[in-house]
């Protein structure tokens, strides 16, 4: 049996950052991780960061190499009947910007930092459980290594993912859950070519979306609308570029193509449990919300939880004071349900509706070009893109 102050489960993003934030607080924790390293670190997720969450991952103490090689970028682009309308986030919001940068890089940044610090971080602990949630000392039990542990602390950091065991512990009837499912997925490839475009772009096409994105100078990610349930051998190199070729395709430019080094499928989801804590234990990032990736909400979102979360323990632990985590739950939720509503107004927007609806359609194109041709349309679109101050 060992104690500490905070046990945080999931090397994710927010377990990561949670970490980070409580270390630089002299708040003592432990994460536990149910995969191996080099899983963590290949995990090939999204890439857009908001000003907000570089802010926060440089006050982290991590912002070293994200200043070095982000890619800060000032527009995107929406691309409807052939043709692409710039959205000039910057000077829509007051020179705020975002930053180019993938969450695995973000992730490989956080766990160096922890094990430079040399404090706990357990990949591949199995059978995670936990206990006595409603007691003032919850226990999670796990297996590493070989030996079974238990680990008695103040607080849980329940960090662990839309499919973790956090939420899962909660008894049933404490949580309200809401979600939709979208009959969509993403085809997503990462090939060794430079990209061919300078910004983002989201393209709205009768064959379906695509979204053509980026990783670094060498490095394209590019995206295809799908089936949720798509096959991948169905999907051939060449196929693939052939599709992007035809939704994205617009006069006088060119899609270059390179090798593809990476290929998944990824079905679209919105969900939100309410609230995001229960006892001891705190629900944060992907364990208590998931927003399909049209918007790019999911990791700014995670990173917004755990900063809240970290305040209210720093709070906790230098004056024994609960207020700020009574008040998480309600507070991170205002942010989430925004960027509920953004993704999926993003996600609608963009997407060839089930059977190409003609009256969907139409709506569709309508609020394409309002986006595009009303500055405060755009300018909503930006704020919310770049990510809101105050929600
Ligand atoms: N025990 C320990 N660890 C677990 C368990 C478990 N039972 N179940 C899951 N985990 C780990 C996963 O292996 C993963 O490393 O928890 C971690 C959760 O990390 P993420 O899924 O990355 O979630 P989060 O940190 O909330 O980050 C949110 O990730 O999915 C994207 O779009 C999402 O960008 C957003 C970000
Ligand atoms: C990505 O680069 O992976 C990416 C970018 C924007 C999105 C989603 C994913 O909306």
């Amino acid at each position: 049996m060992t104690r500490t102050q905070v046990a945080i489960v999931g090397a994710g993003p927010a377990g990561l950052t949670l970490g980070r934030l409580l270390e630089s607080a002299g708040i003592e924790s432990v994460i536990l991780e149910a995969r191996s390293r080099a899983y963590c670190e290949a995990r090939i997720r999204a890439g857009v960061l908001e000003q907000g969450t570089v802010d926060l991952l440089r006050d982290a103490g991590v912002g070293e190499r994200i200043d070095r090689e982000g890619l800060v970028h000032h527009g995107i682009s929406l691309q409807f009947d052939g043709e692409r309308h710039r959205i000039p986030l910057s000077d829509l919001t007051g020179g705020r910007s975002i930053v180019v940068y993938g969450q695995t890089e973000v992730v490989k940044d956080l766990i160096a930092a922890r094990l430079e610090s040399g404090l706990p971080l357990l990949f591949e602990a199995e059978g995670v459980s936990i206990h006595d949630l409603e007691a003032g000392r919850p226990r999670i039990r796990y297996r590493h290594e070989g030996a079974e542990h238990e680990l008695e602390c103040d607080v849980i950091a329940g960090c662990d993912g839309f499919h973790g065991c956090c939420r899962a512990s909660i008894p049933p009837g404490v949580l309200r859950e809401f979600s939709r499912e979208y009959p969509y997925g993403w085809l997503g490839i990462l090939a060794e070519v430079a990209p061919s475009i300078d910004e983002l772009v989201y393209a709205r096409h009768e064959r379906g979306f695509a979204l053509l994105s980026l990783r670094s100078p060498t490095l394209s990610r590019y995206y295809l609308q799908c089936a949720p349930d798509e096959n991948l051998d169905e999907w051939p190199d060449d196929r693939i570029w052939e599709e992007l070729q035809l939704r994205t395709g617009v006069a006088g430019w060119t899609l270059v193509e390179g090798p593809i080094v990476e290929k998944g499928v990824t079905g679209m989801r919105s969900y939100v449990c309410e609230p995001m804590r229960h006892g001891r234990l705190f629900l944060a990032g992907d364990a208590a919300h998931i927003v399909p990736p049209t918007g790019a909400k999911g990791l700014n979102l995670a990173l917004h939880d755990v900063r809240v979360l970290a305040e209210a323990l720093i709070r906790f632990n230098e004056r024994g004071d609960e207020t700020l985590l009574d008040a998480y739950s309600t507070e991170c939720l205002r942010r989430v349900w925004r960027c509920e509503h953004f993704s999926w107004w993003m996600t609608t927007m963009l997407h060839l509706p089930p059977g190409a609806d003609p009256f969907e359609l139409r709506l569709q194109s309508a609020q394409l070009r309002y986006v595009t041709t009303s500055p405060a349309q755009a300018r909503a679109l930006a704020e919310n893109y770049v990510g809101l101050e105050a929600v």
